[in-house]
């Protein structure tokens, strides 16, 4: 008799909710594109109201639902390996690796991976928060980020489709079930802070959620790549204050003879800082919220003394340039050293692949490739890689917790650079996938992400895996590999083909001794890869000396490394890499002495 009651209820409420929420349309007719029927990246379309038709074009595929492979693709579907398999080559073999490395090979495997990969990325970009159709808008704002799917129609029966339950899971039991860190467990990869710091303080250049607009999916950011405007500021005024106006330089402070950012008293500049911060320790940088870590304002310190470093070389090599053609040149140099590092040593370390990367621009010369990019949301939200964070951080003998570390200015010039690049090198970051492992401190912006991906209304993880050529999961038990969590999974989202995206590259089982699992791969290294290369910079027009003020510039940006960067620009050099010491020789303390 309750249950009835409770149900009649419930059944009265919907019924005033479906009245109150059904505009022109007949409510009791679905919208077929809640299916999602398009397979292959068929486009899906609505004709009349129960009516739509999926356009094949140029997907290779054909029939009602883009199912049917043509001749073609039917050949390319049997050749083609899968991609665990070609992952698993890539990270064994030694002896294969070896010799590849120094041929002709490295360059061939390289473009086919740089291609391979960003084939993957639209380009020009297609839709976005607000539209789930292509139009000028879509494309010419470019306030939006991007998106690869279009969000779930508005008129869906349920709010992933037509799967799973009526109301998602509670975000904050998904963060405490899921992701709240249990023990810490160590990237088996050997990643450490010195790599967890370089992800966030140079993703931060392009994703800067516009948080006033809530859900719909603004960003701040709108170089859409990598514009060093986490160095020089996202608008023309900042980049102004922060300065020098002389031979191309940034503003900075000297403290015990050592070049450091400059703080507000001298840089009248907008930073996020508590209430209260004394003046005098608010560092100023490019990015506003970098104050947070001393990881981000060791980065920031790094660069700046880089940038003015490359600006006294263009400045020997021609003294009758001005201020502005100083700085401007060595902007492109600096570009050109993020791009080098990251596919050179991050992506390196990241991939585990036996593969050595290369940085060379010209490999994609011959090969059809746009020059532009244009971030997605997809990509800032599997990109929240917080488990990389560690329980407390160790410095130089000491275990510094959260609470004496964020917002800490006076910590860098406690230790100064070296130490602090010492200690993050030989520091173990989290693994980032396979659940479990966020600290207490960063727990909230798991739950941020998936509150913002329901408002943006974000496609099915299972969805995203087809997008990206994987299959989908048929089970929670095939996803996590495991039982518990499976059932728990289950339990929440009631179907596999509706758990949300963000959960889908978090908790998906990692792969053997890895960082994350595939999906993060499969998914990340498209839109990482699709956004280094398709920066100007790496343009036949750009390429070239003069674009970098002769051949010392254009030789800066060839052979930029990050130990490189640090030891050009610190008295003496640390351990410093993205991965923590291999061996007894790379783990010996170093002092004050140690050269390049
Ligand atoms: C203790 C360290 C960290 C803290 C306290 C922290 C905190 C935060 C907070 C509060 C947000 C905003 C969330 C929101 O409004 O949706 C955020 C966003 C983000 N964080 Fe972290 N984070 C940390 C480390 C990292 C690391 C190591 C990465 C590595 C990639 C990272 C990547 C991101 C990304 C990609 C975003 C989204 C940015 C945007 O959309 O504007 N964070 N973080
Ligand atoms: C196409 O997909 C729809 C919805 O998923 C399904 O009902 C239909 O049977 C499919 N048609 C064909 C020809 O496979
Ligand atoms: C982008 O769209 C938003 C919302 O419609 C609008 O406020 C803004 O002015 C647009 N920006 C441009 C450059 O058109
Ligand atoms: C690739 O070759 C370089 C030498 O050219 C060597 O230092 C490196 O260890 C090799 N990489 C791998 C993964 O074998
Ligand atoms: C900042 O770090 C320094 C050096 O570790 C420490 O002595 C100081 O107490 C910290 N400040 C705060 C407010 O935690």
């Amino acid at each position: 008799m309750k249950e009835f009651s409770i149900l009649s209820i419930w059944v009265f409420f919907n019924l005033v909710l479906l009245q109150s929420s059904s505009c022109a349309a007949d409510s009791s007719v679905v919208n077929p594109c809640c299916y999602y029927p398009c397979q292959n990246s068929g486009v899906c379309v609505r004709f009349g109201t129960d009516r739509y038709e999926c356009d094949c074009t140029r997907t290779g595929f054909s029939g009602d639902n883009c199912t049917a492979p043509e001749f073609w693709t039917r050949v390319r579907l049997l050749l083609k390996p899968s991609p665990s398999v070609v992952h698993f080559i890539l990270t064994h073999f030694q002896w294969f690796w070896d010799l590849v490395n120094n041929s002709f090979l490295r360059d061939t495997i390289m473009r086919l991976v740089l291609t391979v990969r960003s084939d993957l990325i639209p380009s020009p970009p297609t839709y976005n928060t607000k539209y789930g159709y292509l139009n000028w808008e879509s494309f010419y704002n470019i306030s939006y980020y991007t998106r690869l799917l279009p969000p779930v129609p508005e008129d869906c029966p349920l709010p992933m489709g037509t799967k799973g339950k009526p109301v998602l899971p509670d975000i904050k039991v998904l963060a405490e079930k899921f992701f709240r860190r249990k023990k810490f467990r160590p990237d088996p990869q050997g990643t450490n802070l010195m790599f967890a710091f370089m992800a966030q303080h140079f993703t931060h250049q392009f994703f800067k959620t516009n948080h006033e607009v809530p859900g719909l999916g603004f960003t701040k950011a709108l170089g859409h790549g990598v514009d060093a405007s986490n160095i020089y500021g996202d608008d023309l005024m900042r980049q102004f204050h922060l300065r020098l106006h002389k031979d191309g330089k940034l503003k900075y402070q000297i403290v015990k003879g050592e070049m450091y950012p400059p703080t507000v008293s001298e840089v009248p500049v907008h930073m996020v800082y508590p209430e209260g911060f004394p003046p005098e320790q608010r560092l100023v940088i490019g990015q506003e919220l970098f104050g947070i870590l001393p990881g981000l304002t060791m980065y920031a310190t790094i660069w700046l003394r880089e940038h003015n470093r490359v600006c006294d070389i263009l400045k020997a090599e021609h003294p009758t340039w001005d201020d502005e053609q100083l700085f401007q040149t060595t902007r492109l140099i600096i570009i050109g050293e993020i791009i080098n590092i990251i596919i050179e040593e991050y992506v390196q370390q990241l991939s585990g692949y036996m593969l050595s990367m290369k940085f060379d621009p010209t490999l994609l010369f011959n090969t059809r490739f746009q020059y532009s990019n244009r971030i997605a949301l997809e990509f800032c939200h599997l990109y929240h890689w917080h488990p990389l964070m560690p329980d407390s951080f160790l410095i130089d003998g000491e275990e510094i917790p959260y609470s004496q570390f964020i917002y800490n200015t006076s910590l860098l010039m406690h230790y100064g650079v070296e130490k602090l690049v010492d200690a993050f090198s030989r520091q173990p970051a989290g693994q980032i996938g396979g659940g479990h492992n966020s600290h207490e401190v960063v727990l909230k912006v798991a739950e941020m992400v998936i509150r913002e991906s329901r408002a943006a209304r974000v496609q099915p993880f299972n969805e995203y895996r087809k997008k990206f050529n994987l299959k989908p999961y048929t089970s929670f038990y095939e996803f996590t590999g495991e039982i518990e969590m499976a059932r728990a999974l289950e339990e929440l989202y009631g179907d596999i083909d509706a758990l949300e995206l963000y959960m889908g590259v978090l908790l998906e089982k990692t792969r053997p001794s890895s960082i994350f699992g595939e999906s993060m791969v499969e998914m990340g290294a498209p839109f990482s890869l699709k956004g280094l290369m398709g920066n100007p910079i790496c343009s036949p027009v750009y390429w070239k000396p003069s674009t970098f003020g002769g051949e010392t510039g254009f030789d800066i940006v060839k052979t930029a490394t990050l130990k490189k960067l640090v030891c050009l620009n610190t008295k003496w050099c640390p351990y410093v890499d993205f991965h923590v010491p291999r061996n007894e020789e790379e783990a010996k303390p170093r002092k004050p002495s140690t050269e390049l």
